[in-house]
């Protein structure tokens, strides 16, 4: 079992560049992949959950070269030249890849299984089956809330009926994975959601030329729109920029520099939060090339206090959640998050992972239903660790270790390889 063991020391400094953003490297693959033409992508992820989207679509005969190096060019086949794959699907740990390549697999002529590891197969994906079978499509999992594996009956062409859903949930990957289905679908699909989530997805469709309705809370496409391949540069991911934002707003001393990260809206909950717990970021040559906006972004250390964390903000931080649970260890007086219920469906349940993990670093925290409550400022005890088979568990504690009294360790690490190859020799070079 692989294993990382961060040790405390001085403070970070310099500059550097984490790895392309996983939710756009998934998207830009996919809809490459139904669009008319070739597109080059860089910077994309090549961490195990990205590739992993990249491998499903060679296995429906997409040509996609460049994987070993994240310069991408995929050879679009149109929306309707995606090949059955001659065995099952397997998306690993990868709950983007499997909700909306499902959606966008639901109006196909050929039938499908899509599959991925044991955390994956321990996760809901009703929420996609429901609206998904209100189109007409053929999706079936495991037990009441379908789990994985996942099997897609053959539809066809404009087969799916056209719905406007209300999705209970803020989930990107729900609004996707209908909207991915809409293109199939016999006119306007529309999704509303309580709060709106990440919007890669929009923002990447009007990117490549389709027409999407827009109003307030509720999105929409039109079916039969078709995707004109464009060239795309991946900006750095926010949700992996986060570890080190906390890395330097809690360790003494610290000055660094992150080039090139995603700044969508959607996604900066992680600054706002940290900025509110009295962080020293700021915000650098931002600019805009694609569909993405981008900055590099500063991060000083200073002292943190506690706050409360809930509705909208936290939707804008939702992967952030056990960073965020760290730098609430080192800040003076309570943090309290709460509307966080979805944490407990995520790669692990993350409420129970960092109440588990902070109650072995010595730091006082409680678990509820929907969050939790930690009390900050005191002494965190270095320890052994487990990942709970979560690359930002793992990530997480690493970070922790940072102002640990004596060595931490994390097992089971390999998880950190879905998002952030090279995340422990990129930490130690800036020690
Ligand atoms: C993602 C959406 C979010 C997020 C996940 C990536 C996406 O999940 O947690 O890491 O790329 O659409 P939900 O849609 O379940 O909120």
């Amino acid at each position: 079992m692989e294993t990382i063991t961060i040790r405390p020391g001085g403070p970070l400094k310099g500059e550097l560049s984490v790895p392309g953003d996983k939710s756009i490297s998934h998207r830009a693959v996919m809809f490459g992949a139904i669009a008319d033409g070739v597109s080059r992508v860089r910077g994309f992820l090549t961490g195990e959950d990205s590739v992993n989207t990249a491998r499903a679509f060679g296995a429906m005969g997409v040509g996609i070269d460049g994987l070993d190096t994240g310069d991408l060019i995929i050879n679009g086949v149109g929306p309707d030249g995606l090949k059955p794959p001659e065995g099952a699907l397997d998306l690993g740990n990868s709950g983007t890849s499997i909700r909306l390549l499902t959606g966008l697999l639901a109006g196909q002529g050929f039938g499908c299984t899509l599959t991925g590891d044991e955390y994956l197969c321990r996760r809901p994906m009703d929420r996609i089956v429901k609206p998904l079978s209100m189109m007409g499509a053929k999706v079936r999992g495991a037990g009441e809330k379908n789990y994985p594996p996942l099997t897609i009956e053959p539809s066809g062409r404009g087969k799916l009926t056209a719905i406007s859903y209300n999705s209970p949930i803020a989930s990107a990957q729900v609004k996707s994975s209908v909207l991915l289905a809409g293109l199939y679908a016999d006119g306007v699909t529309t999704v509303t959601e309580p709060v709106k989530s990440r919007d890669h997805t929009e923002r990447m469709l009007r990117y490549m030329g389709a027409e999407l309705v827009e109003d307030g809370l509720t999105v929409g496409v039109r079916g039969g729109a078709r995707l004109a391949a464009k060239d795309l540069t991946v900006p750095g991911d926010i949700s992996s920029a986060a570890f080190f934002m906390v890395a330097a707003a809690i360790t003494p001393g610290s000055d660094l520099l992150i080039r090139n990260v995603g700044i969508n809206p959607t996604r900066t909950g992680i600054i706002d939060i940290l900025r509110l717990m009295n962080a020293a970021i700021t915000v650098e040559e931002p600019n805009s090339e694609g569909p993405e906006p981008v900055a590099d972004i500063r991060v000083e250390y200073s002292e943190l206090r506690g706050i409360e964390i809930g509705g909208e903000l936290l939707v804008r931080a939702i992967d952030e959640f056990p960073i965020v649970c760290i730098a609430a260890a080192c800040a003076r007086g309570i943090t309290t998050v709460r509307d966080a219920s979805e944490l407990r469906v995520k790669e692990s349940d993350r409420i129970a992972a960092m109440a588990a993990g902070l109650d072995r670093l010595g730091v006082i925290a409680r678990e509820t239903p929907d969050g939790i409550t930690i009390d900050g400022g005191c002494r965190i005890e270095g320890a052994e660790v487990d990942s709970h088979g979560d690359h930002r568990v793992a990530m997480s504690m690493a970070v922790a270790g940072l102002v640990a009294d004596g060595g931490m360790t994390i097992t089971d690490t390999a998880c950190i390889n879905t998002s952030f190859p090279g995340f422990a020799g990129l930490l130690e070079s800036v020690r």
